[in-house]
C-alpha cells in the first residue's frame, strides 16, 4: 500500500526537507503552505496521514486542520510540530486528537519512526474496513438483487437508517420483496450478530398473542409447563420484523402500543417487568394512512411505527430489473433442479419483458423455477413459460377504424385473429369465445372461407 503524506508547514525549508526525505522511504507526499490549502488538499480524499506545523500565517491554523480532520475524515492520524517550548500548545493538540506531537528542532528519525508506526495502524484500520464491508456485503446486501434506479434509492435507505434505532415501515405490494428488505437493513446494522426474529402477525391467533410475543412463567395458564420466552425477549439487542401488520386486530394493537413506547412488558403470569433493547421493523402491502382513516388501524401505533418510510416499488415499475433477476433466478434454478440452461431466447425475453407482473418477484421467481423444470433445450423458450406469461408476447394489437358497423368490426376481429393463428379454426374459435359451427358460419357469411 502506497500511502499518501500531507505535509503542512509555512516554512519552504523544512516542507520540502519533509518532502525530500519521505519521498525517499517510498511515501507519496504533497505540500501545503498554509491552513486553507491542507484542507483543500484534505477534501480531495486521497491524504492518509497529514504532519502540521500549528503557527502558521493566513487565517487556518494548524489547530483547526486537526480540529477539521478528527471531525470529518477521523481515520487519518496527524501529527503536530510545535515550536520549541510550546508544551502547552501540544498537550492540547493531543487533546483534540492528534496522534503525536514533536518540537522544533525536528528529530528526523523520531519523526519516520512515528509516521510509520501511524501508518501501520492505519493499514490496519483500512484492512479491517474493507474486511467489514466484504462482510456485510455478503450479510444480506448481496441477496438483494437490483440496480434500477428505484431500487437504488430503496438500498440508499436501507443503508442510511440500518444503524439507527428508528422504526422502520416497509411497504409495497406483495411479492416486492419487503422481507428481503427487512433482512438486509438488520443484516447491515450493528445488531447483526443478534437475532432477527420475525413475528407473522395475520398468523397471530389473540388468544396465543400475548403469550407470543410476552412469554409466559411457567404455569401461568394450563399447559405452561415451562417458562416460555416471547419473541420480544428473544430479540433483546437485535431486531423484531412485524410482517403484515396491517392484519392485526384492534387488540392486539393496543398490546403492541405499550411495549413499542416503552420497550417493557411482563411474561404471561408474571410480576417482573422485563425491559428489552430491540429494533423494530414493521411491513405490510395495505395503505396504512387508509387504515387509520377508516378507524381500523390506531393512529398512535401508526405513528410509531412510521419512523422512516420505505417503499418497494412494483417490479413493473422497475423493469430494468428483470435481466438481472432472471440471471440470478436462472442460476438459482438450474442449481437446485441439476440443469445447466444458458438462458431464454428472444421470444421469452420479449413475453417477459411485456408482462406487467402483478405478482412482482415472487411471480417471476416462480415463473423461471417453472420454466427451468418445464425446459426440455438448453435455452426457455415461450413454450416453457407459464401461460400467463407467454400470452403477454403474443397479444399483439390489432386496430379497428372508428365509424364502422358492428359486423364490419366483427369480420376483421375474425379474419386477423385467423391470420394470427395461421388459419387454424378451431384455435381461433377458442380465443374468440364461440363454437366451431359459429365460426364457420361467419366465415361463410363474410366471405372469408378460404
Ligand atoms: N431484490 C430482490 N432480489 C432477489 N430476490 C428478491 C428480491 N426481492 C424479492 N425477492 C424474492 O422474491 C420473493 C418475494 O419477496 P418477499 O417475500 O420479500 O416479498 P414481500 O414484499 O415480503 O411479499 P408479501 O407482501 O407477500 O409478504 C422472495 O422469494 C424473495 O427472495
Ligand atoms: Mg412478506
Amino acid at each position: 500500500m502506497k500511502f499518501t503524506i500531507l505535509i503542512v508547514d509555512d516554512e519552504k525549508n523544512i516542507r520540502e526537507g519533509l518532502a525530500a526525505d519521505f519521498e525517499m522511504d517510498g511515501y507519496a507526499v504533497r505540500l501545503a503552505e498554509n491552513g486553507r490549502d491542507a484542507l483543500g488538499q484534505i477534501s480531495r480524499g486521497d491524504i492518509d496521514l497529514v504532519i502540521t506545523d500549528l503557527r502558521m500565517p493566513g487565517g487556518v491554523s494548524g489547530e483547526d486542520v486537526l480540529r477539521h480532520v478528527t471531525a470529518e475524515t477521523p481515520g487519518i492520524p496527524v501529527i503536530v510540530l510545535t515550536g520549541h517550548g510550546s508544551i502547552d500548545a501540544a498537550v492540547q493538540a493531543m487533546h483534540d486528537g492528534a496522534y503525536d506531537f514533536l518540537t522544533k528542532p525536528l528529530n528526523l528519525e523520531q519523526l519516520e519512526m512515528i509516521v510509520k508506526r501511524a501508518l501501520e495502524g492505519r493499514e490496519l484500520s483500512l484492512k479491517h474496513q474493507q474486511l467489514l464491508s466484504e462482510v456485510s456485503s455478503e450479510r444480506g446486501v448481496d441477496s438483494v438483487v437490483g440496480k434500477s434506479a428505484a431500487m437504488q434509492r430503496v438500498m440508499m435507505l436501507v443503508r442510511k437508517v440500518a444503524d439507527a434505532r428508528i422504526s422502520v415501515l416497509i411497504t409495497g405490494e406483495s411479492g416486492v420483496g419487503k422481507n428481503v428488505v427487512a433482512n438486509a437493513i438488520h443484516s447491515l446494522s450493528a445488531r447483526h450478530d443478534n437475532a432477527l426474529i420475525t413475528v407473522h402477525c395475520a398468523a397471530l391467533s389473540e388468544s396465543l398473542l400475548e403469550s407470543e410475543l410476552f412469554g409466559h412463567e411457567k404455569g401461568a395458564f394450563t399447559g405452561a409447563e415451562s417458562l416460555h420466552k416471547g419473541k420480544f425477549e428473544l430479540a433483546h439487542g437485535g431486531t423484531i420484523f412485524l410482517d403484515e401488520i396491517g392484519e392485526i386486530s384492534q387488540s392486539v394493537q393496543v398490546k403492541l402500543l405499550r411495549v413499542l413506547q416503552e420497550r417493557k412488558f411482563e411474561r404471561v403470569g408474571g410480576e417482573q417487568t422485563i425491559e428489552v433493547d430491540v429494533r423494530i421493523i414493521a411491513a405490510t402491502n395495505r395503505n396504512l394512512e387508509e387504515e387509520v382513516k377508516a378507524g381500523r388501524f390506531r393512529e398512535d401505533l401508526f405513528f410509531r411505527l412510521n419512523g422512516i418510510r420505505i417503499e418497494v416499488p412494483p417490479l413493473r415499475e422497475r423493469k430494468d430489473d428483470i435481466p438481472l433477476l432472471m440471471n440470478s433466478f436462472l442460476t438459482k434454478f438450474n442449481k437446485d433442479n441439476n440443469k445447466s440452461i444458458k438462458g431464454f431466447d428472444s421470444r421469452a425475453r420479449t413475453a417477459i419483458y411485456k408482462y406487467d407482473w402483478p405478482g412482482n418477484i415472487r411471480e417471476l421467481e416462480h415463473c423461471v423455477e417453472s420454466s427451468v423444470v418445464m425446459a426440455s433445450g438448453d435455452e426457455i423458450t415461450v413454450d416453457d413459460l407459464p401461460p400467463t406469461v407467454s400470452r403477454a408476447s403474443s397479444s399483439s394489437v390489432m386496430s379497428i377504424p372508428l365509424g364502422i358497423t358492428l359486423s364490419e368490426a366483427e369480420r376483421i376481429v375474425i379474419e386477423q385473429n385467423l391470420a394470427a393463428n395461421k388459419g387454424n379454426k378451431s384455435k381461433t374459435a377458442d380465443i374468440l369465445g364461440i363454437g366451431r359451427k359459429t365460426l364457420h358460419r361467419k366465415l361463410s357469411e363474410y366471405g372469408l372461407d378460404d
